[in-house]
């Protein structure tokens, strides 16, 4: 599609709906001519160029970033020319229906056979939503999550006032059930956080085994799956592409699920979602408004939500995104089905040890679950391999001809030695390298990725860092 042209269409639809009303003078303290605005737009876009990496770009391959798609952008912008607020009925009447439409989408992609949910400015408030209605559950408990869990839960339990608790994880950064059982058996915990996808590795939590344990305790299951919860279309697919179905399917007998549409649902920042799954949790934002309002077919949406005013306009951009990109298996499942190819292919040439250029310099760290790749140059000891990723990272980005993006991923030398035995741990832990392949575009450009910065990872040790180890 031709964004320019559609940003144009947005201009002149908003234009032309505003002409169907009385004519009026815009007020002379807010204009500002084209040669006003010429004179600080190229700074601005100057600032813009020079202060950011190319997070569209397939050679940005780092954290989990990317550009909205040009649907979502034109969509947002044709609505935020009217600015509705999503808070009231009356703030943004079409854009609280297109929520509620968009919203519904998300529930059937869970599979959720009920549901009360809305979009939030983030997965932080969503996930701060669902810890709350948790609090109001089981008031004096505690949450527990995954010692991997994103670091905001523990932070928003302590804003809540409740303890969070924290879980042991297997080799590959998943809840431990086993651990989790004997957590619960204590008896303090009230609501148990299964990640599906971790921010740092995209390891899936067991969900299926932590709702048994947790059922079997009388826990509530929250998921926070607002990285991973677009991957529930690959559940079962037939292809290499495909994820073992059962944490997925487990997630419409949870309490409430997390998802951000502004990672892997093609928006803008701005565009986390909570769901839950019973419908009545409403009653506990009850604020100014009967609890009547609930059911009926006229919800405002700001008397289920924690925050107040909300942007309509990232409701209309997911709303119409879904139109023609929907959260279906030949929909956006086809978008995220590439990036998880892109990461299987380069796990399998980290393996396989084999870069063109430069033979085992790079080593995987664990296989991916998702579309988040783990990696680390070769070395003998923790703080060698915590060097020279972040000489990776700094030579990948400073390559004059073609710059390359990644990012790193601080691991404890625990977490190390129980994937990689054989590096001595001289150090608690080291950087690792991580690339997150949220771009479709990824899966062609992977070999390349590999190749450059195998060639990197060489050319650092030739620099000076000792002859290469062979790792065990
Ligand atoms: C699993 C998980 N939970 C929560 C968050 C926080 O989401 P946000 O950055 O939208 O606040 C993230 C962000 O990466 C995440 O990966």
């Amino acid at each position: 599609m031709d964004l320019k042209r559609w940003l144009d269409g947005a201009a002149t639809a908003i234009a032309d709906w505003q002409a169907g009303f009385a004519p009026f003078t815009a007020h002379p303290s807010l204009q500002v001519s084209d040669e006003q605005l010429a004179g600080v737009f190229a700074e601005f876009t100057d600032r813009l160029g020079a202060g950011n990496y190319p997070y569209f770009h397939p050679d940005y391959a780092g954290q989990m970033l990317k550009p909205p798609h040009p649907v979502a952008v034109a969509g947002y912008l044709a609505a935020m020319l009217i600015n509705p607020n999503n808070h009231a009925l009356d703030g943004g009447r079409a854009t609280s229906e297109m929520e509620k439409e968009a919203v519904a989408q998300l529930a059937a992609m869970f599979g959720l056979p009920a549901h009360l949910g809305h979009l939030t400015s983030s997965g932080t408030i969503a996930n701060l939503e669902a810890l709350y209605v948790a609090r109001e559950l089981s008031p004096g408990l505690a949450i527990a999550c995954s010692e991997e869990a994103h670091y905001t839960h523990a932070r928003m339990a302590g804003l809540l006032g409740i303890p969070a608790v924290k879980v042991a994880v297997d080799e590959r950064g998943r809840i431990d059930p086993a651990a989790l059982d004997e957590v619960l058996a204590r008896g303090e915990v009230g609501t148990v956080v299964a990640t599906a996808g971790t921010t740092g590795l995209g390891a899936i939590d067991p969900v299926h085994e932590i709702l048994a344990v947790a059922r079997r305790r009388g826990v509530r299951v929250h998921v926070d799956a607002a990285y991973g919860g677009f991957f529930t279309l690959l559940a079962g697919r037939a292809d290499r592409s495909g994820l073992e179905p059962e944490p997925w399917r487990a997630i419409s007998a949870c309490d409430s699920v997390v998802v951000d549409p502004h990672k892997h649902g093609l928006q803008p920042y701005g565009c986390g979602a909570v769901l839950f799954t019973d419908p009545s949790v409403g009653r506990f934002y009850l604020h100014d408004s009967p609890y009547t309002y609930f059911t009926s077919d006229e919800l405002h949406l700001g008397e289920i939500s924690l925050e107040c005013s909300r942007a309509g306009a990232a409701a209309a951009a997911l709303w119409l995104t879904f139109r023609l990109l929907p959260p279906e298996r030949d929909g956006l499942g086809e978008v995220l089905a590439a990036g998880r190819r892109a990461a299987l292919d380069w796990s399998a040439l980290l393996a396989a040890g084999d870069g063109p250029l430069a033979p085992g310099q790079l080593t995987l760290y664990q296989p991916p679950e998702l579309d988040i790749v783990s990696y680390f140059p070769a070395a003998g000891t923790l703080s060698e391999v915590d060097a020279a990723s972040a000489r990776v990272l700094a030579d990948g980005m400073a390559d004059p001809e073609r710059p390359v993006f990644v990012s790193t991923l601080r691991v404890t030398a625990e977490a190390f030695a129980r994937r990689h035995p054989g590096i001595s741990a001289d150090a608690a832990g080291a950087r690792i390298l991580r690339s997150v392949l949220m771009k479709p575009e990824s899966e062609t450009q992977v070999p390349l990725l590999h190749e450059r910065l195998g060639r990197i990872a060489a050319g650092w040790r030739g620099r000076g860092a000792g002859p290469a180890r062979q790792i065990p």
